[in-house]
C-alpha cells in the first residue's frame, strides 16, 4: 500500500474465476482471497476446486467462497449462471475469464477437428457467452471488470500453434471490440497476454505427456502461475478511473510467443564460492537438487582458491537460485550473473 497512489479495494467485491482449478485461476484466488474478495471458483474438476476452498478458508477463514462446477463450453448452463448463484453472489463484480487451453503442436495439415472445436469453444466462444451474460448486471451499475487472459499468442503466430494462436488473436479482438462498446461506461476491459509460464497448460496441451510439458520450460527461467496472478491483480487493483487494456508479460529468458532463449543449455557452468565451506554446501546442493537445463550443461563448482571441487554435467534452478541467494560467483560460459 503506498501512502502516494491509492489502489483500488476489493473488500467485498464478488469475482468470479473461470479455470480456477489449477495455474492461474487457483493464483489469482489466492491473491483475491488476500485481498478480502467474496469469491466464485469455477471449473470442472469439483475436488480441485474443494481442496482449493477448503485451503483458503485455512488461512482466510472470513472469505466467502462459491464453488460452481461446470464446463464453461456450456452455453445454457451458463446462461442461467446468474440465477443459479445464491443471492450474496449474483452481482459479479470483477469477471476473470481464464479458462482456456491448447491442444497439441500439430502442423495445419494434420490439425484434430476435436481440438479446433474444443479450443474455440473454450477460448473465445465461452468467453463470449460469460462476458454477454454478466455485462448487463456491470452496465446496470454503471462499475465492474472484465479480465481476459490472452496469450503472447494472441500477438504472434508460431509454427504448432494455428488454432491455439487463432483463437487468442480472436480473444485478443473480442476484448478490444468490448472495450469500444463500453467506453464512456465506468466498466473497465483488460487483457492479460503471458508467455510461457509453468502450469498444467503443457501436461493438458501435449494430453498427459510429462516429460514433453516439462522439455517446455528446459533451460531458461520460466515464469510460474503467481507471476501472472499479480498482473491481474495489478490491474484489478488500479483506481477506478485507471484501464490497463494489455499487458504482455514474459519471462526475462522470453521475447515474444517464438522466441525464448535457454541460456542454461549447452553450456558450461562455473560457480566459485567465497568459502570452501559455502562451496560444499553448493556441491551438496548440485547433487540434491533436479536437472534444469538439460543434460548437455557441464558445470562445475570452485572454492574461494579456485580449487574444482566438483564437476557435473547438470545444473538446477534451484541450485542457481540458491547461489544468488547466498551471493556466490555464478559464471555461464562467458557470462557473469
Ligand atoms: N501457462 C501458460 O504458459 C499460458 C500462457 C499464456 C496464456 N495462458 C492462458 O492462461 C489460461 C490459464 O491457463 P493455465 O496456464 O493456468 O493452465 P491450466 O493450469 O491448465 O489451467 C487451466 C484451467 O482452465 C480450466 N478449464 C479448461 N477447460 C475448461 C472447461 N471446458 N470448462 C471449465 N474450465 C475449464 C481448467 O479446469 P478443469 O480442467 O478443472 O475444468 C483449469 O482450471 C488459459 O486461458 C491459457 O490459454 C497460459
Amino acid at each position: 500500500m503506498s501512502r502516494h497512489y491509492k489502489s483500488a479495494d476489493l473488500r467485498g467485491k464478488t469475482v468470479l474465476i473461470t479455470g480456477a482449478s489449477s495455474g492461474f485461476g487457483e493464483a489469482i484466488a489466492w491473491r483475491c482471497a488476500e485481498l478480502g474478495g467474496k469469491l466464485i471458483l469455477l471449473a470442472r474438476r469439483k475436488e480441485r476446486l474443494e481442496i482449493l476452498q477448503s485451503e483458503i478458508t485455512a488461512e482466510y477463514p472470513d472469505v466467502e467462497i462459491n464453488l460452481v462446477v461446470m464446463d464453461v463450453r456450456n452455453t445454457e448452463e451458463v446462461q442461467s449462471l446468474p440465477s443459479s448463484l445464491p443471492p450474496a453472489f449474483r452481482e459479479v463484480d470483477i469477471l476473470i475469464n481464464n479458462a482456456g487451453l491448447a491442444l497439441g503442436t500439430d502442423p495445419v495439415q494434420s490439425n484434430s477437428i476435436e481440438d479446433i472445436k474444443t479450443m474455440l469453444d473454450t477460448n473465445v466462444l465461452a468467453v463470449a457467452v460469460f462476458t454477454k451474460v454478466f455485462t448487463p448486471g456491470m452496465v446496470a451499475k454503471n462499475s465492474g471488470h472484465i479480465v481476459n487472459i490472452g496469450s503472447t499468442a494472441g500477438h504472434e503466430s508460431y509454427a504448432g500453434g494455428s488454432m491455439y494462436c487463432a483463437s487468442k488473436h480472436a480473444l485478443r479482438a473480442f476484448t478490444n471490440a468490448a472495450r469500444d462498446d463500453l467506453v464512456g461506461t465506468d466498466i473497465r476491459v483488460t487483457l492479460i497476454s503471458p508467455g510461457a509460464a509453468e502450469t498444467e497448460f503443457s501436461i493438458v496441451r501435449f494430453k498427459g505427456d510429462v516429460d514433453k510439458a516439462a522439455n517446455v520450460y528446459k533451460g531458461f527461467a520460466a515464469m510460474n502461475a503467481a507471476d501472472v496472478a499479480d498482473q491481474i491483480v495489478f490491474a484489478i487493483t488500479r483506481p477506478p478511473h485507471v484501464q490497463i487494456n494489455d499487458i504482455i508479460v514474459t519471462s526475462v529468458h522470453q521475447s515474444g510467443a517464438r522466441t525464448i532463449a535457454r541460456p542454461l543449455q549447452n553450456k558450461t557452468i562455473i560457480m566459485q564460492s567465497a568459502s570452501s565451506a559455502a562451496a560444499s554446501g553448493l556441491r551438496n546442493l548440485a547433487l540434491r537438487s533436479q536437472c534444469w537445463g538439460g543434460s548437455k550443461n557441464t558445470w562445475a563448482v570452485r572454492g574461494s582458491s579456485g580449487r574444482r571441487i566438483l564437476k557435473g554435467k547438470q545444473i538446477s534452478a534451484i541450485l542457481v537460485k540458491q547461489c544468488y541467494a547466498a551471493r556466490w560467483t555464478v559464471v555461464l560460459g562467458r557470462h557473469k550473473c
